[in-house]
């Protein structure tokens, strides 16, 4: 009966804790085996050919092959650097898009009911008032220094 009681000690304490800092390696990255890797795994090509087949005239590829994500850095070169931006103007639930529909990969955030809070996760992760949507790679040098996205 010692164990469970300890247990329970252990996560009042170490809640508040979690609350605080959002990490790709402790929330983002669970979410993203979850929700996002069957696009976008290892498996998936780098964004360099993904972009070289979209352009292609054979690149019209089926739902499932994104560019590949698999990785912190992976992920970070669609939210502050070459394509910076991208990770929020997909994600956006419609609320800061100019014609006010949500980005593409919205509803991939899970089933319905699910979507806002997993969505408010990565707002958590990018951090306070970092959160902007544009057209990728056009982040200014001060939206970009903004972004927390903790490893
Ligand atoms: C069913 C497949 C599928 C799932 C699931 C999926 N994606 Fe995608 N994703 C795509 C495809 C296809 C594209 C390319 C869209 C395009 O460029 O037209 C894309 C593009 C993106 C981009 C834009 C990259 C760029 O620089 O242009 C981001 C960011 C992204 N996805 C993030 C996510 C995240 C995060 C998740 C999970 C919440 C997710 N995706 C789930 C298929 C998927």
């Amino acid at each position: 009966m010692k164990k469970p009681l300890f247990a329970l000690l252990t996560l009042a304490f170490a809640a508040p804790l979690l609350a605080q800092e959002v990490t790709y390696t402790k929330d983002i990255r669970p979410l993203w085996e979850e929700h996002c890797e069957r696009c976008h795994g290892a498996k998936s090509p780098t964004y360099e050919d993904f972009a070289k087949s979209k352009a292609s005239a054979a690149g019209a590829s089926d739902d499932s092959d994104g560019p590949r994500m698999d990785s912190y850095e992976r992920m970070m070169y669609h939210l502050t650097g070459p394509r910076s931006g991208a990770l929020m103007r997909m994600l956006d639930d419609g609320s800061n898009t100019a014609d006010r529909h949500p980005g593409g990969m919205f509803r991939h955030l899970g089933r319905r009911a699910e979507r806002k809070g997993n969505l408010d996760l990565f707002k958590r992760w990018i951090g306070e008032g970092a959160w902007v949507v544009k057209e990728p790679g056009q982040l200014s040098q001060e939206e970009v220094q903004k972004i927390k996205a903790a490893k």
